[in-house]
């Protein structure tokens, strides 16, 4: 099918490199004309396994193409979808401006019947704020349905999400689209629910705050884990095992962040507000993920006595593994509450250190992960990549000070640092 995806984003970007993949003819719009020069050329502004290759290969089959002109894209294409940024606003609600201009433009630029989908995050009744804006604004007096399609993608998997989804959500006002999105996503062979546009939308936000509240339910057990000398992995592996419970996001942490969960959780408690229900379960989870990050700091100033004046070393920066996002990133805040405290810091991360640079300057940027510890008085890891389990541990041992390391992924295992000589401090055990 003609596909055209406005924003070239996350989502934007991988959902049209995805629909490529499977067959589609797909046109990607952006507004930043260096983003889609990059993209002509075969680069990409992100870091995303699988993506760039992916990228290249549809690009070279003519069929992903990239331009800044949106009314070139809706003229080509039967189908379109938005998937722009919706960023929070200070008071938690979502910016829709972006969502509100497109809309414009694609009515603008309409000449025949077109299925508008909506793949970006949106509270409840966006779906019709975009039927109105595209009817007032379309100077033909076409047809046109609106869909919502919201993503469940992660960063990081993003290509792997995509491609194979655990389910496709698809709200309508009406039949007439349903066949198109069907035959969209017949390829990804992922079973596809037929909603309302509205609970289509609710299951977006729904969805992300259930997850983050698991989270934050796994760091509050991991607080009783400390109190008691339970294993916090233990049981959350004793709880996963029960289907109707699952084992997923139940890894305790220094608590979630990134582009979506917290903006998400904001999000959702200010639309449940503006009904009139006050989502206190979810202000809770929100509690319990600000108190997990000031017990981990409390845990290292704790230990070292006074912070001022001591260096410490950081693995990770990124908010998640096989990312090179530091946008919200737990592991960048925690760096910025040790600098505050009077620390100075070695930092890496595999992928992130580049997009961290600007927001981090006062640190010290070390290229090699196995040269962190150096002179350091302890080693802290705030992102769970891969690569830290291959850390040298012997050789880190030697270069700090003394062996101290607070592992806020839980990526070692206890008695093994022990048995090598580490004082380590994770999280829940
Ligand atoms: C999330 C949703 O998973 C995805 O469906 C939605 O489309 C966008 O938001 P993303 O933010 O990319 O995806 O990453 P995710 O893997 O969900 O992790 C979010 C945060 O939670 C990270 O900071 C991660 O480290 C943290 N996390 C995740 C935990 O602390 N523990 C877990 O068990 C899982």
């Amino acid at each position: 099918m003609k596909l055209t995806i406005i924003g070239t984003g996350y989502v934007g970007l991988v959902t049209g490199t995805c629909f490529a993949e499977v067959g589609h003819q797909v046109i990607c719009v952006d507004n930043d004309a260096a983003k889609v020069e990059m993209l002509k050329a075969g680069g990409i502004p992100i870091y995303e396994p699988g993506l760039e290759e992916l990228v290249r290969k549809n690009v070279a089959a003519g069929r992903l193409s990239f331009t800044v002109n949106t009314a070139e894209g809706v003229e080509k294409s039967d189908v379109v979808f938005i998937a722009v940024p919706t960023p929070p606003q200070t008071d938690g609600s979502v910016d829709l401006s972006f969502i509100e201009k497109v809309a414009r433009e694609i009515a603008a630029a309409m000449t025949s019947y077109k299925i508008i989908v909506d793949k970006s995050t949106v509270p409840v009744k966006t779906g019709d704020k975009v039927a109105e804006t595209i009817k007032r604004y379309c100077k033909a007096q076409v047809d046109f349905d609106v869909v919502s399609n919201p993503e469940f993608l992660r960063e990081g998997f993003a290509v792997e999400d995509l491609m194979k989804p655990d389910r496709i959500v698809v709200g309508v006002r009406s039949q007439r689209p349903v066949a198109a999105l069907k035959e969209i996503y017949a390829p990804f062979k992922s079973p596809i629910i037929v909603t309302d546009i509205n609970s289509a939308e609710l299951i977006k936000h729904a969805s992300n705050s259930f997850l983050a509240l698991k989270i934050s339910y796994i760091n509050a057990i991991s607080v009783l884990c400390e109190a008691t000398g339970a294993n916090v992995q233990e049981v959350a592996n004793g709880m996963g095992m029960d289907e109707r419970i699952g084992r997923r996001f139940l890894n305790p942490s220094l608590g979630f962040g990134g582009s979506c969960f917290p903006k998400d959780l904001s999000a959702f408690i200010k639309i449940a507000e503006q009904t009139g229900y006050d989502f206190r379960l979810l202000k809770e989870v929100q509690r319990i993920n600000t108190e997990q990050m000031d017990r981990f700091v409390k845990k290292i100033a704790d230990t070292l006595w006074v912070l001022k004046d001591k260096k410490i070393g950081v693995l990770g920066l990124a908010f998640k593994q096989n990312t090179d996002d530091v946008r919200m990133s737990p592991a960048m805040d925690l760096c910025q509450r040790l600098l505050k405290e009077g620390a100075s810091l070695r930092v890496h991360d595999p992928k992130a250190m580049d997009k961290a640079r600007s927001l981090l300057p006062n640190v010290t940027y070390v290229d090699d992960l196995n040269d962190v510890a150096e002179g350091c008085d302890a080693l802290v890891v705030a992102t769970e990549w891969d690569e830290f389990k291959k850390l040298d541990l012997e050789r880190a041992r030697r270069l700090l000070s003394h062996p101290i390391m607070f592992d806020g992924r839980n990526m070692f295992d206890p008695e093994e640092m022990e048995r090598l000589g580490w004082i380590y401090k994770s999280i829940g055990r």
